[in-house]
């Protein structure tokens, strides 16, 4: 059994936005402790509290303080752990190419219809070996690690054929450091194998995902819900095909066209709705008062230089928001969450503490993991990252997050 006693100097457990369900949180939603004190068990917050509150009885059931290894982890700072709810990370090859392009004024969408973009990405990726792209997905999530994920959700979504999107969703499971939450996103762009939608969506339905279902390869469906991708009625029936399978779904939607995808998917309590670009009013209302978490991506709309989500509106309006870097080849080939913070702050006018919470437990609740991630509260998991300076000094400079250690269920899972 493992038995820990973590003390700290400066502890920021989030319990009051957690509280909030992680909406229209402020500062005093971070909920400071100072000289604070926390101990777990197998990886579980046991208590959590003013040292100074602490009872040493608590901990007679497990043999008494002694049985209890002690960690001093005075002099820093110490957060929730980072959770990182929308990721691409297994590919293979570059598209340095496509940016240089872009910047020549050619657009992504462009790009696609010249069969590079996502396409471009599957053919080097279906060439990959399973050995191939897991050592190259490997060091990717360590790079997330190291910069306090302990949570960290993989799509497929570049084999688009039944043996190339298994081969990823298995990489995905053998990933060591994180936690791995696999997505399952067949529906990720037409394959050249087949001229229509429809035809692709029928092969995925009958073909693949009762194999992922019943491999167990992931419990989470994803699509790229725009035009030139999948937006019709049959790629809603598709949906609630896989919903009626015991799958959660989830999407990229309006990222480049407003396509009334919300409404649809709010119909099917998408658990999150990623990009959320171009929302009209009402989707903005109707995300709002939903349980669905509006994931920004700020990164590609960078990478993409097109206009970001309307995050004060959606914020203003209730909505709980999540940070992530869509990192993938193409339109956001950045693995930097100070630079997403950064984004967040200065183009979408986020304050440090809603960034914060959208990075730790709005991250959580997009991949209905709140009860367990996002703040650091009894019965919770032990999760939190600790940081090498004050907490204002964070996701203002670009490049500057100075982590010391991250501890996942526990136990230290990265020192710098
Ligand atoms: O989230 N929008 C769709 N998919 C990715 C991009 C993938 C790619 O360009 O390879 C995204 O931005
Ligand atoms: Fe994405």
């Amino acid at each position: 059994m493992a038995l820990k006693i973590f003390d700290f100097d400066e502890l920021f457990t989030f319990k009051a936005a957690a509280a909030r369900d992680g909406r229209r949180v402020s500062q005093k939603d971070l909920s400071p402790l100072k000289s604070a004190r926390l101990v777990s068990v197998d990886g579980k917050i046991l208590w959590l509290g003013p040292k100074k509150q602490f009872k040493a009885s608590l901990l007679k059931p497990w043999g008494g303080v002694r049985a209890f290894e002690q960690v001093n982890l005075s002099g820093f700072l110490a957060l929730p752990a980072f959770v990182e709810c929308h990721s691409h990370l297994v590919f293979a090859g570059s598209r340095h190419g496509e940016f240089e392009q872009r910047n020549q004024g050619v657009s992504y969408e462009q790009i696609a219809k010249q069969g590079g973009g996502i396409i471009s990405t599957v053919k080097a990726t279906r060439r990959a070996s399973e050995s191939e792209l897991l050592a190259l997905a490997q060091e990717r999530a360590i790079k997330f690690l190291s910069q306090g994920v302990t949570v960290l959700e993989v799509k497929s979504g570049y084999g688009l054929n039944q043996s190339s999107e298994l081969k990823l969703l298995k990489v995905a499971g053998q990933i060591q450091g994180p936690q791995i939450v696999p997505t399952f996103l067949g529906a990720h762009a037409l394959p050249p194998e087949f001229s229509d939608v429809d035809s692709y969506l029928d092969y995925l339905e009958q073909k693949v995902l009762p194999l992922v279902k019943r491999r167990g390869l992931a419990q989470r469906i994803d699509i790229f819900w725009d035009k030139g991708y999948f937006h019709s009625p049959r790629a809603l029936k598709f949906l609630l095909q896989a919903q009626k399978m015991g799958f959660a779904i989830c999407a990229h939607v309006d990222q480049l066209h407003s396509l009334g995808g919300v409404k649809s998917l709010l119909e099917l309590a998408s658990v999150s709705l990623d990009h959320v670009v171009q929302l009209t009013d009402p989707d903005i209302t109707r995300i709002a008062r939903s349980q669905s978490t509006a994931v920004l991506l700020p990164g590609a709309d960078f990478y993409l230089r097109m206009k970001y989500p309307p995050a004060r509106r959606l914020l203003e309006e209730g909505a709980r928001c999540a940070l992530a870097t869509d990192f993938n080849p193409g339109s956001c080939p950045t693995q930097d969450l100070s630079l997403i913070g950064v984004l967040a702050r200065l183009e979408m006018k986020m304050t440090l503490p809603e960034v914060l919470v959208a990075y730790t437990y709005g991250a959580a609740a997009a991949l209905g993991l709140q009860a367990d991630f996002g703040s650091l509260e009894v019965g919770k998991s032990c999760d939190f990252v600790c940081f090498n300076a004050g907490l204002e000094e964070l996701f203002y400079s670009v490049g500057h997050h100075p982590v010391k250690g991250v501890w996942h269920r526990g136990q230290q899972v990265y020192a710098h």
